[in-house]
């Protein structure tokens, strides 16, 4: 039995669908309350902030899959103390692996997200030696949280000096799979990382123009929204201007561009 922890969020449904495809039996801990589904993936309610849920959801569990998210300074603490009881209760249960879904190179930059991310990150790789920290670069989905608000207002912020590797969702959640599947990973085989990157490395502007015209194309909209350079300051600006967001050694060659992913929408 495997568990999606964050299966309700946008990267967790691709891997809980991934698991599925692949005939997997799949639990997702959620604090909503949600049914079964007729694809059999069972739902158990609980809070990784609380602890609430913990050990029922990691009950007869082999594997755990940790694709939470605490987006905002308030909800941080869900990625800190929440991994920190989520591994408490992994070890209660004997849980024998957990995966964690996490950013490249998230602890080399300062932003306080990225420094609960890297503690997240540590809270895993020393909680047991066969846990595997699954790191990837921005999705698709990031670009387009960004831009969907300003280009009602017909404005695109485009950041200078900065390029992106998107990645689409469906090759993370097959990656994070296959590292949670995989035998050559965690105690014994030394390596307890892995990294992911989208198939082509893009200018932000690029994306922006490919990202205007598919919704044109798609008639979304009729005006074309212009382009607005910002200068990203402090350490994230910094971390983005030296091109600590990619991975090009790494990049998944087949992978759905953001092209790609942008006609499909
Ligand atoms: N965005 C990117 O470009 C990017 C790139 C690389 C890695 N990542 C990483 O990918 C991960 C997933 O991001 P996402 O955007 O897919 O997340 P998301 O859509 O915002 O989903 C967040 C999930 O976290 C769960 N959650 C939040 N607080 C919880 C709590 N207290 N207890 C239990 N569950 C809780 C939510 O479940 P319920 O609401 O159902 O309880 C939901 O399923 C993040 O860790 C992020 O750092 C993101």
């Amino acid at each position: 039995m495997y568990l999606v922890v964050g299966g309700t969020g946008a990267a967790g449904s691709r891997i809980v669908a991934e698991l599925v495809s692949r005939g997997m039996q799949v639990r997702v801990l959620t604090r909503g309350n949600r049914r079964a589904k007729d694809d059999g993936v069972s739902f158990v309610r609980g809070d990784l902030l609380t602890g609430a849920g913990l050990a029922e959801a990691t009950a007869n569990v082999h594997t755990v899959i940790d694709a939470s998210d605490g987006k905002t300074p308030r909800s941080q603490r869900v990625l800190t103390d929440g991994a920190e009881n989520l591994m408490q209760a992994c070890w209660a249960s004997g849980v024998e692996r957990a995966v964690l879904l996490s950013i490249v190179n998230v602890d080399q930059c300062a932003l306080g997200y990225y420094r609960a991310k890297a503690e997240q990150e540590r809270l895993f790789s020393t909680a047991n030696r066969n846990n595997v920290v699954v790191r990837s670069t921005q999705f698709h989905e990031f670009l387009g949280m960004m831009w969907s608000t300003p280009s009602r207002a017909r404005v695109l912020p485009v950041f200078t000096h900065t390029s992106f590797q998107p990645i689409d969702l469906r090759d993370v959640a097959a990656a994070v799979v296959d590292a949670a599947r995989s035998e050559s990973l965690g105690a014994g085989s030394g390596r307890q990382q892995i990294t992911i990157g989208g198939p082509e490395i893009l200018s932000m502007r690029e994306l922006a123009r490919q990202w205007t015209f598919a919704r044109q194309a798609q008639g979304k909209t009729r005006h074309r929204a212009l382009t607005v350079p910002v200068h990203v300051p402090g350490k994230f600006g910094a971390f983005l201007r030296a091109g600590r967001n990619l991975v090009p050694d790494d990049a998944v060659t087949n992978g759905v561009t953001f092209g790609q992913w942008l006609s499909e929408k």
